[in-house]
């Protein structure tokens, strides 16, 4: 990224193209971190391209785009919950990084007032909670709805997922008619630990880090999910009121807590900045004893009266402020830079470093993402780091920020070494020696060699036996590692192979470091168990770039089988529309069309599907392992619901749940559910404003139904 010098001479077009750049960025990372629960980017970075664009705004007004990312809070509510309008706009808070920008505060909160530098002017300090805002609406004492802070405007409602957590009361006594608290749901440290063991013993999702699990397991569309997660809650602020609560912010949150809401312990008043920094300092030297995570310490004016003539800017109160802990930093030295090999070919520059504590973690191998990243610049060709490339030998900085894979960060080129030379990014696989490409709009460079690269064999093998895949009991990626190397297992079929052509050798695997009897037999029964295997997992488990566990359902409900899958790929590779790179053509080419009409699959993942099935090594690998397998078709495993099996198209407006949660619930009642209507139709579900999907169910006679028709079938 440029630094903030470059603002005096950036030209107006310059600035123009920037703000675009980074309002690109910015509305990326907002999608990931509020509705996907996956940060992609740190905290700290956010805060630095947020503050970016404010200052190349300030410099140029006239250039401030509609779509500032200065005037948006989070983002808006991800699809499946019901919205809520929140009656007053959950706003974000500004931030302060240092004690220059607390002591500014102050004093601009004082010219503001017109107050003398020596009045009175008392402030609340507590911790900033590290995890996601809540707005619960009670009406006479009664919990009504709970709503998360989404876009600051609408958020999601999630009241049968609040209900569950232990710290919100249901009801309460001597409340005012109208309250409504909001607070920080939270996890602890030790309840994030344990989730994560439970959730890897059952083979599903761990989260990153406490925030993201408490995320994940609030916005969870079965609220029986999110009531056996250990969720609690910090009420710190409020929304619309029928009567004051108190005078004051500290006699509010007393008031919460006499209400029956936890309240942050740490929550103190202060005279002034003086006092607000050593609590500050305070809460910092205890951060690591919490057993929660925090990310700072909010001030807040104590007396209510002047909050109210303070007011708020566009997204943020002038009453307040966040002043944030810095991220965790170390320098050491890039002793050498290694090059790891994926699944799909991507080559990944790893940082071998001398050994640093970072935050309380040894730290020796940080990520250093992409050759671009160690060149200096971003993808888009501009500037990262003012330019400064990565060399080994260099003294750099590694940044850790939670769970979050440590990273490489800056570069001192004070403490350059005189030999030290550009890093050069090898276009040659180090594992097979194929050449590495990079395909345009790719900002990874990735091997070709396909299978006959060793590295993309056994990790495409580790993929194929892990959980969501094929899941087979004492072949895991240590296991797989070692046959391959003694050239037992090369390729997935030869899992299935491997007693019928060891089995007689069961000695030699017996007589194996880490085998008895006992364990090889155990292994091969558990191979034998996998050879029936689900549709899905099998899809899933070849490892074809861009097909994730939720296209491979995808995929799997709608194909009745592997021919019919392989057949239509085969189809979709020859038509003449795959050589047009318009939609339109796709869409109304047969095969095509059939892969972009099954919702969750678009031309990436066709176009990947046709790339693998069409090469011809890899064809024949596919071929051995499917004629050794018996694979269950998706509806298997339905319900006897009223719509198992059925193939199911919405079209129009729903009114009663958004597309995405109707889709949700038709499939959990094993429904498929398509984009287009065809005479694989079996059911039309119509709101107002449905046009020709509905006019060609009509045609083909296919069933149709009003949003209450399909309530009404699938039992309300
Ligand atoms: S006060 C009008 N107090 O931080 C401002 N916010 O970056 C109301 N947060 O959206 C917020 N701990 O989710 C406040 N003690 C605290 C907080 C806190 C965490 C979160 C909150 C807010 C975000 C702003």
């Amino acid at each position: 990224m440029l630094m903030a010098d470059d603002l005096k001479t950036m030209t107006e077009q310059e600035a123009a193209a920037e703000l675009a750049r980074l309002s690109r960025i910015l509305d990326r990372a907002n999608a990931a971190y509020h509705q996907e629960d996956q940060p992609e980017i740190s905290d700290a970075e956010y805060d630095a391209l947020k503050r970016r664009n404010a200052a190349i705004e300030a410099h140029f007004p006239e250039l401030k785009r509609e779509d500032s990312p200065t005037d948006q809070v989070g983002a808006a509510p991800s699809g499946g919950f019901q919205k809520i309008t929140h009656s007053v706009r959950m706003l974000s808070l500004g931030n302060a990084y240092d004690d220059t920008d607390v002591t500014e505060f102050d004093t601009s909160i004082r010219k503001y007032l017109g107050l003398a530098v020596d009045a009175p002017l008392p402030y609340t300090a507590e911790p900033k909670i590290d995890g996601l805002s809540l707005a619960l609406r009670y009406e006479n004492g009664t919990l009504i709805h709970a709503a998360t802070r989404g876009d600051g405007t609408t958020g999601e409602n999630v009241t049968a997922n609040a209900r569950t957590v232990g710290d919100i009361p249901d009801v309460l006594g001597g409340a005012p008619e109208l309250l409504e608290v909001r607070g920080e749901v939270y996890m602890s440290h030790e309840d994030f630990a344990a989730l994560n063991a439970r959730q890897s013993e059952k083979g599903d999702k761990t989260f990153a880090n406490p925030r993201n699990a408490a995320a994940g397991s609030l916005r969870q569309l079965d609220a029986s999910i999110t009531a056996s997660r250990p969720l609690r809650f910090f009420a710190y602020a409020w929304g619309s009121l029928s009567s004051p609560l108190a005078e004051t912010q500290m006699g509010a949150i007393d008031r919460l807590a006499e209400l029956g809401f936890q309240t942050n312990p740490l929550t103190q008043v202060c005279d002034g900045p003086e006092e607000m920094l050593a609590h500050y300092r305070k809460i910092e030297a205890g951060r690591a004893t919490l057993g929660y995570d925090i990310d700072g310490v909010v001030y807040k004016v104590n007396d209510l009266a002047l909050q109210e003539r303070l007011g708020f800017r566009s997204t943020t109160p002038r009453w307040a402020i966040a002043h944030k802990f810095p991220a965790e930093l170390a320098w050491t030295r890039l002793e050498g830079i290694d090059i790891q090999v994926g699944r799909t070919g991507a080559l990944s520059p790893v940082a071998r470093l001398q050994p640093v504590t970072v935050g309380g973690v040894v730290v020796s191998n940080a990520t250093l993402h992409n050759e671009d990243y160690i060149a200096g610049r971003d993808a888009n060709g501009a500037p990262i780091r003012d330019g400064k490339d990565i060399r080994v030998g260099d003294w750099v900085q590694v940044y850790r920020a939670g769970d979050v894979i440590p990273k490489v960060a800056d570069v001192d080129l004070s403490e350059r070494p005189a030999d030290a030379v550009p890093y050069v990014f090898p276009e040659r696989c180090p594992e097979c020696d194929s050449p590495a490409v990079r395909e345009d709009g790719d900002a990874v460079r990735r091997c070709t060699g396909g299978l006959i690269c060793p590295a993309q064999a056994v990790e495409k093998l580790k993929h194929f036996v892990s959980r969501a895949a094929f899941d087979i009991e004492g072949l895991g990626a240590k296991q797989i590692e070692q046959f391959f190397e003694d050239g037992w297992i090369k390729e997935p079929s030869e899992i299935f192979t491997l007693e019928e052509r060891f089995g007689s050798g069961l000695q030699q695997l017996k007589n194996r470091e880490g085998w008895g009897e006992k364990s090889a037999q155990n292994l091969f029964a558990a191979i034998a168990e996998k050879k029936r295997i689900d549709f899905n997992r099998l899809l899933f488990g070849l490892g074809i770039r861009h097909l994730g566990e939720a296209a491979a359902k995808d995929l799997a409900r709608h194909f009745d089988d592997w021919a019919a899958l392989s057949g239509t790929v085969d189809r979709a590779a020859t038509e003449p529309a795959a050589r047009d790179p318009g939609k339109a053509a796709l869409e109304a080419s047969p095969a095509w069309g059939e892969f972009l009409a099954i919702d969750g699959v678009g031309r990436t993942l066709t176009q990947s599907l046709i790339q693998a099935f069409s090469n011809a090594e890899e064809r024949v690998v596919f071929d051995r392992l499917i004629d050794l397998l018996d694979i269950v078709p998706l509806e298997a495993a339905a319900t006897d619901s009223p719509v198992a099996g059925k193939t199911v198209v919405f079209t129009g407006t729903l009114e009663k749940m958004t597309r995405a949660e109707a889709k949700a619930r038709a499939e959990a009642l094993g429904a498929k559910v398509s984009g287009s209507v065809s005479a694989k139709t079996d059911l039309v579900v119509a709101g107002p404003g449905a046009g020709s999907k509905a006019k060609k169910a009509a045609d083909l006679g296919i069933e149709t139904l009003d949003e209450d028709g399909w309530l009404a079938l699938i039992g309300g």
